[in-house]
């Protein structure tokens, strides 16, 4: 039985193997011209700011992460993280300012707090986050930094179970719903059905990265048996 279900394995993996070979261009070596960068001992801060989903739900917790790279050729000191909230949104837990210190060359340093959305049924972009920092302990120049900015969209939470019975009526259906009718039907029936049973079960057994799971977990067992 599980010799056959290995073989099954294998020959799928055989057929999908053109898809998993790896697509990988000649390893080059960076070129860094001298010139250009010698003079520029400095600290270089990249900020990203994001949250895990662009899809929120308002009234829940959504926590905003900031997550600041030096890239620079100098350690950053002083670094000064300051933010602003949306105009939508309130802030629950953590701190829109603080003080981060040093960030030495090629490490991160993270902040996060957490916010809640007032309104839902709105697109938000989340504005950019101020960071100072001195980028040249010789001089003790102050270098000023703008992070990402983020467009989100505020579900509200019937939207959210709509969404949830969009997602579990193309999964169900297999493709047979094709109109937006047919689609309203099947996710009204499915939605009440899954909100019955908890809401979520649905949604994750749709999540692209249960079937990458398996397909490690193929490789895996591939791998044992050879
Ligand atoms: C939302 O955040 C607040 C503040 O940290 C916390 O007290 C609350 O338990 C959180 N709610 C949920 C559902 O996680």
């Amino acid at each position: 039985m599980r010799g056959q279900i290995t073989r099954g394995i294998l020959a799928l993996l055989l057929a999908t193997s053109l898809l998993l070979v790896p697509i990988r261009a000649d390893d080059e070596e960076g070129v860094i011209d001298d010139d250009e960068y010698a003079d520029v001992q400095r600290a270089h801060l990249i900020v990203r700011k994001f949250v895990k989903d662009e899809l929120v739900v308002q009234g829940k917790n959504v926590t905003v992460e900031i997550d600041i790279y030096n890239s620079g050729l100098s350690t950053a000191d002083a670094v000064k993280f300051q933010d602003v909230l949306p105009a939508e949104a309130s802030l629950v837990e953590g701190s829109l300012e603080a003080d981060l210190g040093k960030v030495s060359i090629g490490s991160h340093v993270k902040h996060s707090y957490v916010i809640v959305f007032n309104t839902g049924s709105v697109e938000v972009t989340l504005p950019t986050a101020l960071v100072t920092y001195v980028s040249d302990s010789e001089t003790n120049e102050v270098t000023e930094g703008a992070s990402t900015a983020m467009a989100l969209y505020v579900m509200t939470p019937v939207q959210q179970l709509q969404r949830y019975a969009l997602q579990a009526g193309a999964y169900a259906s297999l493709g047979f719903a094709r109109t937006p009718s047919d689609w309203r039907n099947l996710a009204i029936i499915i939605g009440v059905v899954s909100s019955l049973l908890g809401g979520n079960w649905v949604v994750k057994k749709v999540q692209a990265s249960n079937v990458n799971r398996k397909r490690a977990a193929a490789l895996r067992e591939l791998e044992k048996s050879d």
